[in-house]
């Protein structure tokens, strides 16, 4: 259980999980147990309940060796949330384990998808990515760009702030903090957007930073993590909530990850989006609204990946995969990536065992979630939720939280390299016509070719030979391939290790006419 939990801060906890005002209704869907729990403390006769499926039960509230819990979906008074927390808090030792739901029929599509019965327009359209890694001349030289340092100041700027509660000023002062921030570091790319996004009913803004793909833009990868802090023990203007480790050190981190790769000049292929989301300790409910409105759009999201605690090393591990609300063939991804670029790290999985941070609302719209954790779940830094979660509470440097920046690095760039169709496939393709005469030569380029393959071929009239070379135009002699057979169909190829520049040169061994077809990975 959560090492956090002190059975006698009853008070505290009421504010923990939800913090409502009480008199609106809202819908929430819960699990059997903290149904159970709502029962006890108000009369309430679910709506509607459904058992999720076989496939699904992964990403439902079971655990291994537990019949899968049902879901129910209930509508109550906002301030019995409040009850409700603390009576989960209280009784089963954990918090969360409810969700939102804007309405009725939103909580009932959110059953229907635990059911296994329903599924999104952006569901059936999703793209499950392909998951090879092979940008590895581009993601090593980043990280080794990477300082714990850039993480630990960006961790002291936010908490800072008395606190980042999603209602007080410090809320709404730190988001506007980052947007500053983010778009400072941004600075001089055009393809770069920062963007708050407004919250209807409450005051923080979340906010959202944009790395547009140069030719794959309407596919996204998304790194998240929460900008609000909490303290358990109050929620007001004065209290200090300073959330270093939860969550400000997931937002340092995926802003090293920005840092990082403006530094480095990347330009992703599909589009890149770091998110700061607003009211995650009051229930998740600012990546609730983005994930909501992204599935409502159709918006592509082929991968997430959630940072949130990132900077208490509490395990003999370093980093803890997250198997629970997650996606498994992404969190296999995941841990490859750990294997391939931080192969000195240990690797562990656990659970939360209910929707414990925003991966859960992602999840909770079909697209594919991970959750690398600082972690295993009961050994979680104790200070969090509390006026001690600080920096100087883990240990004043942030080398643990580099692991991580360092994993959502390779993540975004090995998911953001690859163009329509996945990875792999050399896919940017000029095609070129003309035609020479005897002894005539022509050259062509430079092709800004990226690691991989880069294949030249003609066909036409005639005898033209062909020749293709890296960094400088080729001549008959000084070649990486060349093709000079007795026809004008020629065809040859260079395995690019790093990215460059290569040229290809044509020549009328006979006069005739050519057709060039140029195919290679963009940079
Ligand atoms: N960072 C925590 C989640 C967490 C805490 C994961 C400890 C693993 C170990 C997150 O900010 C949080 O506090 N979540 C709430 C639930 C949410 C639905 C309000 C929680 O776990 O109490
Ligand atoms: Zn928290």
């Amino acid at each position: 259980m959560r090492s956090s939990f002190k059975p006698l801060a009853l008070a505290g906890l009421l504010a923990l999980c939800s913090a409502a005002q009480a008199g609106d209704k809202v819908w929430i869907s819960l699990g059997d147990a903290a149904l159970a729990q709502l029962q006890k403390v108000t009369a309430v006769t679910p709506g509607a309940s459904a058992t999720p499926t076989a496939a699904l039960a992964g990403a439902s509230a079971s655990t291994a060796g537990r019949r899968a819990e049902s879901i129910h979906l209930v509508q109550v008074d906002e301030a019995a949330l409040l009850q409700l927390s603390a009576a989960v808090h209280q009784e089963l030792k954990r918090c969360g384990g409810f969700m939102f739901h804007a309405s009725q029929a939103e909580g009932l599509a959110s059953l229907q998808r635990h059911a296994g019965t329903a599924k999104l327009a952006a569901v059936a359209a999703l793209t499950r990515p392909s998951y090879v890694i092979d940008q590895q001349a581009v993601v090593t030289p980043l990280l080794n760009q990477m300082q714990a340092s850039n993480i630990g100041q960006t961790i002291t700027d936010l908490s800072a702030y008395v606190n980042r509660y999603y209602q007080t000023a410090g809320g709404v002062n730190s988001s506007d903090w980052l947007k500053q921030r983010w778009t400072t570091l941004a600075a001089g790319r055009a393809d770069i957007t920062v963007e708050q996004f407004t919250h209807a009913s409450w005051k923080q803004k979340s906010v959202i930073a944009t790395i547009k793909g140069t030719d794959n833009a309407s596919e996204v990868v998304v790194l998240g993590a929460h900008l609000d802090s909490i303290n358990q023990a109050g929620t007001t203007e004065a209290t200090r909530a300073p959330g270093a480790d939860d969550d400000a050190s997931g937002v340092a981190s995926i802003t090293e990850v920005l840092r990082t790769m403006v530094a480095g000049g990347y330009k992703p292929r599909r589009t890149i989006k770091f998110m700061a989301y607003a009211a995650e300790e009051v229930g998740l409910r600012g990546s609730q609204e983005i994930a909501t409105s992204y599935a409502n759009a159709g918006v592509n999201v082929v991968g997430v990946m959630q940072l949130d605690m990132t900077n208490y090393k509490g395990s003999v591990n370093d980093i803890y995969i997250y198997t629970d609300y997650t996606d498994s063939a992404q969190n296999t991804f995941v841990t490859n990536l750990i294997q391939t670029y931080l192969p000195t790290l240990k690797v562990g999985t656990d659970k939360c065992g209910y929707g414990c941070s925003d991966h859960a609302s992602w999840t909770a719209k079909g697209y594919y979630a991970s959750l690398p954790f600082e972690a295993a779940f009961n050994q979680d830094n104790p200070y969090i939720h509390t006026a001690n979660d600080t920096f100087a509470n883990s240990g004043n440097q942030a080398d643990h939280s580099l692991k991580f920046a360092r994993l959502a690095l390779a993540y975004a760039v090995e998911l953001g390299s690859d163009g329509a169709g996945g990875g792999g496939v050399p896919d940017k393709t000029e095609t070129f016509t003309g035609s020479l005469t005897l002894n005539q030569t022509r050259s062509f380029g430079p092709f800004k070719a990226g690691v991989g393959s880069f294949k030249a071929s003609t066909t036409g009239t005639g005898d033209i030979d062909l020749y293709a070379r890296r960094t400088t135009v080729p001549t008959t002699t000084t070649y990486d391939c060349k093709s000079d057979g007795a026809t004008s169909a020629e065809s040859c190829s260079i395995n690019l290790t790093a990215n460059g520049d290569v040229y290809v040169l044509l020549k009328g061994y006979k006069a005739g006419s050519y057709s060039l077809t140029v195919t290679y990975r963009p940079q």
